[in-house]
């Protein structure tokens, strides 16, 4: 099944306010918002203001904490006489505030919950554009909500109004989450049409076929030049070789570890196909390296047409187990590798920039809140691109590419998982083939966001909502990889929290 990804309307459910009358704690640059949430407050527990500071401070219902610190975070909740019942996170630095909200988040799994918390992020920004880091905090809330289901949090974007105070716009959201169900959806934008949550479509399988009436999308051109992040291995690999397959094309493989043997074997397996393929040693992380790579396949071939970001790291751990270091080497290759490879291509006049991300930004996993923030950054920074690409400043289909597991490639999951995925999600690792077909589908469609799944369709629409096409049901088909059979339109009557509450607990079983 092919699938895309955006924002669609959806309303606040009504519900109790309750979640204002504990202790709460308000994240938030100025105090401006704690202020107002100490107004609307309605128990006698304290309203504790949070700013990011310097050194570990009290001053009354104030608090200064460092980012980086975990000892602040914890000293913060241990000298609150009991623990918070909400947490509004609404630091305006998304970077500083993901390296908050995860020291905070592993404080207070480390003491122990005995009550539900609810952590907002929050994020006011004026710009139509999205902002990739405000809503890679969804991947973040789905896999932190997988650890430990009384730690709901999650990811709310708002976009003021000309002249409206930020504060008064991310109070009005918070406080419209709140009075909905704490399992409602993880992620929503509150902006001047009301409120939006994310939701999966499926992709009518015809659409951009060949011989369909679908517009073409993007071809692989004979000549092109192409830049292929992820080692000279796995799926940057598999990709580098179907392109040459498709057309003689010129190839620079980039990634930061000697070839070997086997691998200089497979690039001159390529080149018998007809392309001129080049292997790079660099570091995406690096923005010098990125432009030098970028230079030298100018210098060679005179121009770059298309660029797939396949490079990426896994640093899987329970949040009380994981480390700041192990969030920024994640956020390294996927993150910073997108940013610094979309700054040095802004001037190339390319047909399609291509990320790899994955399912863990859409339904979170437990072990991976870096890896769904990266891969969830990468989908909203493909829908970001598109932007600037409408106003003249890029080039090329953004086109943020969604994998599952596949069954090849260096991310692909051990045995025992693989049967336990496909027993519960009825969820198979994608074989090469199916996975190059996808690919040719995401270039021929050419959505910011593109999603493949190989699955048993009823299993996997309990525990993964994708709704059917816009404008209407696709054909029912007796494969289970392509159509919306009956189990479809069933999981679509479902509200949002049972489905994600199926996925949480099929997910928490894996314990990945
Ligand atoms: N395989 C799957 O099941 C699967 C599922 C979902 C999504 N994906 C996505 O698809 C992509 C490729 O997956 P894969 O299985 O082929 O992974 P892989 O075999 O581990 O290849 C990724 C390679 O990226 C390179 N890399 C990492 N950081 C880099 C950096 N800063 N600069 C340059 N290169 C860097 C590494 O090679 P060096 O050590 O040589 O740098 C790494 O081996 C990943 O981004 C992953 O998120 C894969």
């Amino acid at each position: 099944m092919h699938y895309t990804a955006d924002w669609e309307p959806s309303p606040a459910p009504e519900g109790p306010a309750s979640w204002l009358t504990g202790p709460v704690l308000v994240f938030d640059d100025d105090g401006a918002l704690a202020g107002r949430v100490r107004r609307r407050h309605t128990g006698s527990a304290p309203v504790v203001g949070v700013r990011p500071g310097e050194a570990y401070e009290v001053s009354g219902d104030a608090r200064t904490v460092r980012a980086e610190s975990g000892e602040d975070h914890a000293a913060l909740l241990a000298g609150l006489d009991a623990p918070p019942v909400t947490v509004l996170h609404a630091w305006s630095d998304p970077r500083t505030a993901l390296t908050s909200v995860f020291h905070l988040s592993q404080a207070l799994l480390r003491r122990g919950l005995r009550a539900p918390v609810r952590l907002l992020r929050v994020h006011a920004h004026a710009d139509a554009r999205p902002d990739p880091l405000a809503e890679a905090f969804g991947g973040f809330a789905r896999s932190a909500d997988h650890e430990n289901p009384r730690l709901v949090q999650q990811a709310v974007t708002v976009r003021t109004a000309a002249g409206e105070e930020p504060a008064d716009a991310l109070l009005r959201a918070c406080e419209a989450e709140l009075a909905a169900d704490a399992r409602a959806a993880a992620e929503n934008i509150h902006d001047g049409d009301g409120r939006k949550v994310r939701r999966l479509r499926e992709l009518p399988a015809a659409a951009g076929a060949p011989g369909s009436e679908a517009p073409a999308g993007v071809a692989v051109r004979p000549g092109g030049t192409y830049v292929v992040t992820g080692r000279a291995g796995g799926l940057g690999l598999l990709f580098a070789e179907h392109l040459a397959h498709r057309a003689r094309v010129n190839l620079l493989l980039v990634g930061r570890s000697a070839l070997t043997r086997e691998r200089r074997e497979a690039l001159e397996r390529i080149a018998a196909l007809g392309a001129d393929v080049r292997y790079e040693r660099a570091d995406v992380a690096d923005r010098g390296d990125v432009e030098w790579t970028l230079a030298a396949a100018r210098n060679r071939w005179g121009s770059v047409h298309g660029v797939i970001h396949s490079a990426g790291v896994l640093r899987d751990a329970l949040l009380p187990n994981k480390t700041a270091d192990e969030i920024d080497t994640v956020l390294a290759g996927k993150v910073d590798g997108a940013v610094h490879l979309d700054a040095a291509t802004a001037g190339d006049d390319l047909d399609f920039f291509m990320t790899f991300s994955s399912l863990a930004a859409l339904a979170g996993n437990p072990g991976q809140v870096d890896y769904a923030f990266a891969s969830r950054f990468l989908n909203a920074f493909s829908r970001g691109r598109e932007h600037l690409r409408a106003a003249g400043e890029r080039s090329g289909a953004s086109i943020a590419l969604v994998w599952p597991f596949w069954r090849t490639g260096g991310m692909r999951v051990d045995e025992a998982t693989e049967g336990f995925v496909r027993r519960r999600l009825g969820l198979t690792p994608l074989e090469n083939e199916v996975g190059v077909a996808a690919f040719d589908a995401a270039l021929r469609h050419a959505r910011p966001e593109f999603g493949v799944v190989h699955a048993e369709r009823d299993k996997l629409q309990r525990v993964l909502r994708i709704e059917p096409p816009a404008g209407g049901p696709a054909e029912p088909r007796p494969d289970a990889a392509v159509g919306a059979g009956s189990g479809g339109r069933g999981a679509a009557a479902k509200g949002d929290s049972t489905v994600e509450i199926e996925l949480k607990g099929v997910l928490a079983e894996l314990g990945l």
